[in-house]
């Protein structure tokens, strides 16, 4: 039987945060969690909305920085295990205006992990708990060339405002293990898709302005790859991780799903024309597509080698991109009142200024 766990989880009104929260609400009952968020442009009550509040989850706004609250939740909810997804998480804002992802994503995890310490030491140091498990991404190896793969011992080239500022978290975190002895484990994940995903990124976005007939933006020349893993599939390789994984480990996520942006893009294109029928002018969605000033420092190619998942854990993802992403796209179909609600909201200067 799993043990009972009271779980601080940062972010949990994210994209990814969220999706945990619900997978942990259907498969482990037995956990209470308390969710720490901000409500940022990226953070959604309604993504919780059929979650209640009571013995098992608990729903605190708040700063990840802020240290008087965070030490007072670990006091007074015994937090025993930190599930740390709370973020800036969007590339291309990081270009624009890096200073809040320095703050949040280093200063941020610092102060948590200060707390986790502080917490640890006074129940004496116990190896199990409070364990501390950071949430990162593949972009901190940097940019592959035509082949390869990014494992765990891959060397550290982040090349973005937020590859970096996650690096640096990353850092942050091993060094508390290494120097203090903490219990931490690291995941770092490839590029995620699936519901509550924001539409500033590109799956949903793609979603939204083909539906709409707007345009198309694909930076450079649409031949980026990233590998995609359906989010459910991460939240559960989260929960393994958790209940598997070693103290001190990195563990890399990745759904061994190649593609280019333009394959992408073409795919969402080729399944809404026959889900909701093509263009009022007759034509494919993919007559949309726009090829685009590139991103500054753009990435070329993101693989994740999984193998220490699935040989010490077990884990691997249980859909196809192809069935993931029809299940998105049904999702968006049948949910388009979450979205135009977060593209009318907080979001929508950022929107305008993008995607007029
Ligand atoms: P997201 O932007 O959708 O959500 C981030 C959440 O953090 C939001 O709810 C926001 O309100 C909250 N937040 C931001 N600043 C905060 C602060 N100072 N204090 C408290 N809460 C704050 O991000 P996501 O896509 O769900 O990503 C979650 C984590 O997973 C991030 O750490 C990200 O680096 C990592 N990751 C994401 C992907 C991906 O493809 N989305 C892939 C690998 C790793
Ligand atoms: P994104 O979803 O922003 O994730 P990340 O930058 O973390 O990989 O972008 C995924 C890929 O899609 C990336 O190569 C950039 C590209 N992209 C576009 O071509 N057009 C767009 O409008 C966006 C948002 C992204």
């Amino acid at each position: 039987m799993e043990k009972q766990r009271n779980m601080l989880v940062t972010g949990g009104c994210g994209f990814i945060g969220s999706n945990f929260i619900h997978l942990v609400a259907r498969t482990r009952p037995d956990w209470r969690v308390v969710n720490l968020d901000l409500l940022t442009y990226a953070g959604n009550l309604n993504n919780l909305e059929a979650i209640e509040a009571g013995n098992s989850y608990r729903f605190v706004k708040g700063d990840i920085c802020d240290q008087p609250l965070v030490s007072s939740l670990f006091e007074q909810e015994r937090i025993d295990t930190v599930v740390h997804f709370a973020a800036e998480s969007h590339v291309d804002r990081s270009i624009v205006g890096p200073d809040a992802f320095i703050r949040t994503n280093i200063i941020g995890t610092f102060t948590l992990l200060e707390a986790a310490r502080t917490a640890w030491a006074k129940r004496g140091g116990e190896q199990d708990g409070p364990i501390f498990l950071h949430v990162s991404t593949d972009e901190v190896f940097g940019s592959l060339g035509e082949s390869g793969y990014f494992s765990e011992t891959t060397a550290y080239d982040p090349r973005s405002p937020y590859s970096a500022s996650k690096a640096s978290s990353d850092h942050l975190v091993s060094a508390y293990c290494h120097t203090y002895g903490l219990p931490v484990m690291i995941t770092n994940c490839s590029n995620n898709y699936g519901p509550y995903q924001f539409p500033e990124k590109l799956i949903p976005l793609i979603f939204n302005n083909s539906r709409t007939g707007k345009e198309l933006p694909v930076y450079g020349d649409g031949k980026n790859i990233r590998d995609w893993l359906y989010v459910t599939d991460h939240c559960q390789a989260i929960i393994e991780v958790l209940e598997k994984g070693r103290s001190g480990r990195t563990y890399n996520i990745g759904g061994n799903n190649e593609k280019t942006n333009i394959e992408v893009v073409t795919l969402i294109c080729d399944l809404l024309d026959a889900k909701i029928g093509l263009l009022p002018s007759g034509s494919s969605r993919n007559s949309l597509i726009t090829f685009v000033t590139d991103r500054l420092g753009h990435d070329r190619r993101y693989a994740i080698d999984s193998t220490r998942l699935k040989d010490e854990i077990g884990w691997q993802p249980s859909v196809t991109f192809e069935q993931g992403i029809e299940m998105t796209i049904d999702w968006y179909l049948a949910n388009r009142s979450w979205l135009e609600t977060v593209i009318n909201g907080s979001y929508q200067d950022y929107y305008k200024k993008m995607y007029a």
